[in-house]
């Protein structure tokens, strides 16, 4: 495969976003993508989409969340492309501001992308290449307030990512992490103002570039990856410190959490 340009890709939350974004930098005559997410609407416009463009797609509608509804659609994938040379697991939830356990941000983010991976396993070391891509966040790298539920399921992410690149090194699939900052998206549409905010658009492309090279990790933008990494290597307090007083908010106590 030249990873330059991979001949088939699976992409999860292919209806908006990212996904649509990383659709439509692939899609090119020769390119096969298999496409999937719960709102077939939007599943079938970015599909012409990348029709037009020249690739041959296969649509899924789908939830991530089902385990043996995504054993289907990657046997019927595999039944009509073979093997796919690049995997993007990418469908993901946002919000989860509360800390009540918030089952369905643990399901899609991670067990989603375990079901979107797995079953395509057997096929990639068959092949013995491939490349699988796991969009994380940068929020893995530290619990934020009002989004613990969000940064948790992203941390469990990238231990799972890091731990599945080592066992699939011998059989020659490279897995790579994706820790973006902010993109503007559907996710991220009624946030307050996002420092170094990407276009969904810049931040395919720069996923497509880097991943040329295979490496363990993306991420973007620079000064939001110095940031998070300096406050994850800080003595959790100084930590803490600096994130509460670079979010002056309403007193933490009327900010109850927990309660109905
Ligand atoms: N936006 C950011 O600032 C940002 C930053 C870092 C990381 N990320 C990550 O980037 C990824 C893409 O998010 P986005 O920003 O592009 O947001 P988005 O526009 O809301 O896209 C999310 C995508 O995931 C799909 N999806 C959600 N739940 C699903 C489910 N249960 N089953 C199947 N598909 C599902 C959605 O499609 P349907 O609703 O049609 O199913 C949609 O296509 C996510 O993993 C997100 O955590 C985003």
């Amino acid at each position: 495969m030249n990873p330059d340009s991979p001949l088939s890709l699976f992409i999860t939350g292919a209806s908006s976003g990212l996904g649509e974004a990383l659709v439509l930098a692939y899609a090119a005559p020769g390119v096969r993508i298999g496409l999937v997410a719960r709102r077939g609407h939007l599943l079938k416009d970015v599909g012409r989409q990348a029709e037009k463009a020249g690739a041959r797609v296969a649509l899924y509608e789908g939830d991530v969340t089902d385990k043996s509804k995504m054993e289907g659609i990657a046997r019927d994938f595999l039944d009509h492309f073979s093997a796919p040379d690049l995997i993007f697991a990418n469908a993901g939830q946002g919000g989860g501001s509360g800390y009540a356990i918030e089952r369905s941000l643990m399901e899609v983010n991670h067990f989603g992308v375990q079901n979107t991976i797995l079953p395509f396993l057997p096929a990639l070391q068959e092949k013995g290449s491939g490349q699988i891509a796991v969009i994380s966040s940068l929020a893995a790298y530290r619990g934020l307030p009002g989004s613990g539920d969000y940064c948790a399921s992203k941390a469990a992410l990238k231990a799972y990512s890091d731990s599945l690149r080592l066992v699939l090194f011998p059989f020659g699939t490279t897995v790579t992490i994706v820790n973006p900052g902010y993109i503007r998206t559907e996710m991220t549409r009624d946030n307050p103002p996002m420092p170094f905010c990407w276009s969904a658009g810049k931040a395919a492309a720069t996923i497509r570039r880097r991943l040329r090279h295979r490496p363990a990790r993306i991420e973007f933008p620079f000064p939001m990856v110095i940031s998070v990494r300096l406050l994850a290597l800080l003595p959790p307090r100084w930590g803490d410190y600096l994130i509460r007083w670079s979010r002056p908010r309403k007193a933490s106590k009327d900010r109850r959490i927990g309660a109905k």
